[in-house]
């Protein structure tokens, strides 16, 4: 580590802040040490604002159907090798109910842009969990939609909202979506949801293709900016039947160094060790809370429907139960001094 990365990072641990320049020389530089240096930092200021508690959100991955073509994901309209399922409201309320029974106090709803769930539907399906689960926060994760739709849904009762913004950089958007899909679009949902006052989650891949240190520092500029309620983070694993098949996967240790930058970005952001993180290293969820995460996100989806909802090669706990997964995890985490808590696990305000 060299002395002006060093400053940086003693900058970035005080200010909570850095300018453009600094997130790339800090993205450059990246080596064991300064993993080590920003991974202390972060840890502290994680313990200051959440202790050593653990959220877990129970994810229920509802329909794997998408009218999107996104490059990277497996679950491309043009990928005919995937196998499509939809999940009915009598299936989606019995993984909430099992969900709630094993101590989720989130649910994350979460599927491809499906338009058999328009409006009516999707808000009849929240409203039921709202009603089954008064004190639980409903997350939802369905992708672009109109900012009339977003607004019935926080009526009929979802909290959260998790839409990664996937690249900051307009160009490098363009290389990873179709040209029906547009950075400024995603930008007006970002905003429109905030604006209706859901908790938001950005997010973008680790070594996505075509990433460069200029891009990251674009996103952490844009995580600084925004100051996300949730920010979603981990490594691009190539899917065989996309056009990205044969490029490199994100790294461990580019995700972990990520996470401790943007826990010291802004402190009481909800940051999850994703399934990537766990899918492209054994220990990856344990090493992401090291850094400085705080959430996991453990599938609550019906086993025989996993497989099916495969984003990228290699996606772990694909026969393992929910049960089976929370219970994993509350161990994972235990051998590594954190502790799950039964908790909605609402953003804390920054403790200075
Ligand atoms: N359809 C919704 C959307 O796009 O927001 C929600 C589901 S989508 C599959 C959730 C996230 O999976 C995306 O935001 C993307 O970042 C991530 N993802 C997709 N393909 C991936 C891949 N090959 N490797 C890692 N993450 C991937
Ligand atoms: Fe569809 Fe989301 Fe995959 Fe894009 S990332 S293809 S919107 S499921
Ligand atoms: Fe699913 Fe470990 S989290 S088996």
């Amino acid at each position: 580590m060299d002395a002006r990365t060093k400053e940086l990072i003693e900058e970035l641990a005080q200010e909570h802040t850095l300018s453009a320049g600094g997130y790339e020389h800090l993205v450059r530089h990246q080596d064991e040490q300064s993993a080590a240096l920003l991974a202390e930092h972060a840890t502290a200021v994680r313990k200051r604002v959440y202790g050593t508690d653990v959220y877990v959100r129970g994810l229920i991955e509802f329909s794997s159907i998408c009218k999107n073509d996104c490059l990277y994901c497996g679950l491309r309209a043009s990928n005919h090798s995937c196998q499509r399922y939809r999940l009915s409201r009598e299936q989606i309320l019995s993984c909430t109910d099992l969900g709630y029974d094993l101590g989720f106090r989130t649910f994350v709803l979460q599927g491809g842009e499906d338009g058999w769930f328009d409006d009516d539907r999707l808000c009849d399906i929240v409203q039921a969990v709202r009603a089954q689960h008064p004190d639980c926060a409903i997350t939802l994760s369905v992708g672009e939609r109109q900012r009339e739709s977003y607004a019935r849904l926080r009526e009929a009762g979802a909290d959260r909202y998790l839409l990664r913004h996937e690249t900051a950089d307009p160009d490098h958007y363009a290389r990873l979506h179709p040209t029906s899909m547009s950075f400024d679009n995603r930008m007006r949902c970002l905003y429109d949801l905030r604006d209706l006052g859901y908790a938001v989650g950005v997010g973008m891949m680790v070594g996505s293709p075509y990433q460069t240190p200029a891009h990251l520092a674009r996103d952490l500029e844009f995580i600084d900016e925004f100051k996300p309620e949730m920010c979603g983070i981990g490594p691009f694993i190539p899917h065989h039947a996309t056009p990205f098949a044969s490029m490199p996967a994100g790294t461990l240790e580019q995700t972990c160094y990520l996470l401790s930058i943007i826990r010291l970005i802004h402190p009481p952001v909800l940051l999850p060790a994703t399934t990537a993180l766990g899918t492209i290293d054994p220990f990856g969820r344990e090493k992401g809370m090291l850094a400085g995460a705080n959430v996991v996100m453990p599938n609550l989806s019906p086993t025989d429907v996993r497989s099916k909802y495969l984003l990228y090669d290699g996606k772990i706990c694909m026969g393992d139960e929910a049960a089976e997964c929370h219970r994993c995890l509350e161990l994972r985490m235990e051998r590594v001094g954190y502790h799950v808590v039964v908790d909605r696990g609402d953003p804390k305000a920054a403790i200075a």
